[in-house]
């Protein structure tokens, strides 16, 4: 067994002193429940973990991690967890966060064949087609694809507020806000994009649904 895999259960039982340490009921509490007021929807990258970027303890995120922090409709694992979280632990945000240097969103803008995750870049890909015009006029490559990583952030945002589950929120009358970040592996910080979402007032009629017939 390699000495990183055994540290890794090492590094558990000193993780488990020093909460205990600061305070003992840390996991009774825990143990309790849960009411995260944050759904957290972010690429899989190990590089940008949801709690340390925002200074969160265990209990405060619930999260979502796909490559590329995708919000795809036909993705099971992505309504199921949404579901859960807006309509059981009733989240009051939704942060979709993606990051420069983002791997799959650099795929999505070659065409090197890398196996089954192809169909889900392709997903990326459509990003790429909506804004192509402005994509295409950005002659610097790594700007061009920052501005990639952006435009996917808001995508994914306005396809949350697309779904079912959140429009039936909103039309509740929930308080629930989406928003979209991009993080900056180069310096850790943070840059939010002012995509605030609170009702499907600013979606295209096309995509507005009215109440869920209950
Ligand atoms: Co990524």
């Amino acid at each position: 067994m390699s000495q990183f895999y055994k540290q890794l259960l090492e590094n558990n039982k000193k993780w488990v002193a020093e909460k205990t340490n600061l305070d003992p009921d840390f996991f009774t509490k825990l143990s309790e429940g849960q009411t995260p007021p944050l759904l957290w929807i972010g690429c899989a990258d190990s590089r940008v973990p949801a709690n340390e970027i925002t200074g969160t303890q265990p209990g405060e995120v619930f999260v979502h991690r796909n490559i590329a922090n995708m919000v795809l409709h036909t993705d099971m694992n992505m309504l199921s967890v949404l579901d859960y979280a807006v309509n059981v632990l009733k989240v009051r945000h939704i942060i979709v966060c993606g990051h420069y240097g983002c791997g799959g969103v650099k795929a999505a803008m070659g065409s090197n064949q890398i196996g089954l995750i192809d169909n889900w870049i392709r997903c990326i890909k459509d990003v790429y087609r909506f804004h192509y015009k402005d994509l295409d006029a950005i002659k610097d490559e790594t700007q061009k694809f920052d501005r990639f990583v952006e435009l996917n952030v808001v995508e994914q945002v306005m396809d949350l507020a697309k779904t079912s589950i959140v429009q039936n929120a909103w039309n509740k009358g929930q308080d629930l806000w989406i928003h979209g970040w991009v993080y900056s592996i180069k310096n850790g910080l943070v840059k939010d994009l002012n995509v605030n979402y609170g009702s499907n007032d600013e979606l295209p009629d096309v995509y507005k649904l009215t109440m869920e017939i209950v």
